[in-house]
């Protein structure tokens, strides 16, 4: 069976992940190898220091390669980032053919026409997806080609963004010695992997809260309504610690992963409550309260989950 080798690299906040992958005709995918490495040159999902951007990208694509076998040149590449941001735009044209059966080229023009939007010069599109069609007024139709009419309507979701934190991002990975196949939004591609069809057709929310951001996407009646990226993600909960808890930040993120709970009354035995950790000079010990630890945690998931509850709402669903 035919099969080709794609290659995927996450440029996150604390992390960059590069995954090769061969794809089967049928879909299947047959991963290879990954290439995790700590992430540097990032600030909430954007490349602020090109050259420890590059570093890291390097460092997690030779990883990638060594597992895998691979000689990596290109690859596809997720984008993120408080610059992000989104609109449904309508577009419209008259059926060509003198038959009236709608065809791939109306369905194309109907596409073009739905991206003629305002959008200022520093701003640029990432993504046009086409969410549903409408025919002579038919709407929710989800393929028209082949149907007749005289006037086909296209609803698409526009994905823009910053044209410099997008040129960064290029250029990081170019120059770590990767060409880009194309860009995807994050909060896609995630939603490619974790939701099915029919999640889709009900109705879903799906939220990736990662170190910098946390990155929304609201799926209705199938298809894409509303994507955003929120700049908030579990960094935030870990400088929480290092500011009320005065601890080093290493002890900080190590006390959120080993202890860190989001709801703090999950009742804590007062005889364990006190956790040693290390403090800020070398061998130095410190008590700390695990009901305290979870008091910051929470009050910092409360912000969190508030955030993403007005960013659905935002959508208008
Ligand atoms: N078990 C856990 N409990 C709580 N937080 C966790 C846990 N494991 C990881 N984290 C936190 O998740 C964050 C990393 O998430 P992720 O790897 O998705 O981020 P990223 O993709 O690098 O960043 P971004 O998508 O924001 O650019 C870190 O802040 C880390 O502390
Ligand atoms: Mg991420």
């Amino acid at each position: 069976m035919a099969q080709r080798t794609i290659v995927g690299i996450d440029v996150g906040t604390t992390k960059v992940c590069t995954i090769v992958a061969q794809v089967h005709d049928s879909g299947r995918v047959n991963v290879l190898g990954v290439g995790l490495t700590p992430s540097k040159g990032l600030d909430k999902g954007v490349v602020v220091n090109i050259d420890d951007a590059v570093n890291a990208i390097a460092t997690s694509v030779e990883k990638a390669e060594r597992l895998s076998g691979y000689r990596i040149g290109t690859a596809f590449v997720g984008v993120s980032g408080r610059h992000i941001s989104s609109l449904n735009s309508r577009g419209v044209v008259a059926v060509s053919r003198a038959d009236h059966e709608i065809s791939r080229n109306d369905v194309a023009r109907a596409v073009e026409n739905a991206q003629t939007i305002a959008m200022p010069n520093q701003r640029e599109i990432i993504h046009v997806i086409p969410r549903a069609y409408v025919v002579d007024g038919h709407e929710g139709i989800r393929d028209p080609i082949g149907m007749s009419g005289f006037r086909l309507e296209v609803e698409t979701h526009i994905v823009t963004g910053e044209v410099m934190a997008i040129q960064n991002l290029i250029k990081s990975v170019q120059r770590a010695g990767v060409e880009i196949d194309d860009l995807v939004l994050q909060t896609l591609a995630s939603g490619e992997a974790v939701l099915t069809p029919d999640d889709k057709d009900r109705g879903v929310v799906l939220v990736d809260i990662g170190g910098g951001t946390t990155d929304i996407a609201v799926f209705v009646e199938g298809g894409i309504w509303h994507t955003s990226v929120v700049p908030v993600g579990g960094n935030h909960f870990t400088n929480d610690i290092v500011v009320v808890l005065k601890t080093p930040h290493n002890t900080a993120e190590y006390l959120k992963l080993k202890y860190g709970a989001a709801i703090a009354d999950e009742a804590v035995d007062p005889a364990t409550d006190l956790i040693e950790a290390e403090g800020f000079a070398p061998g130095e010990r410190q008590q700390i309260s695990r009901s305290l630890l979870n008091q910051v945690l929470q009050a910092r998931a409360e912000e969190v989950i508030e955030q993403i509850y007005n960013e659905i709402r935002r959508s208008g669903y």
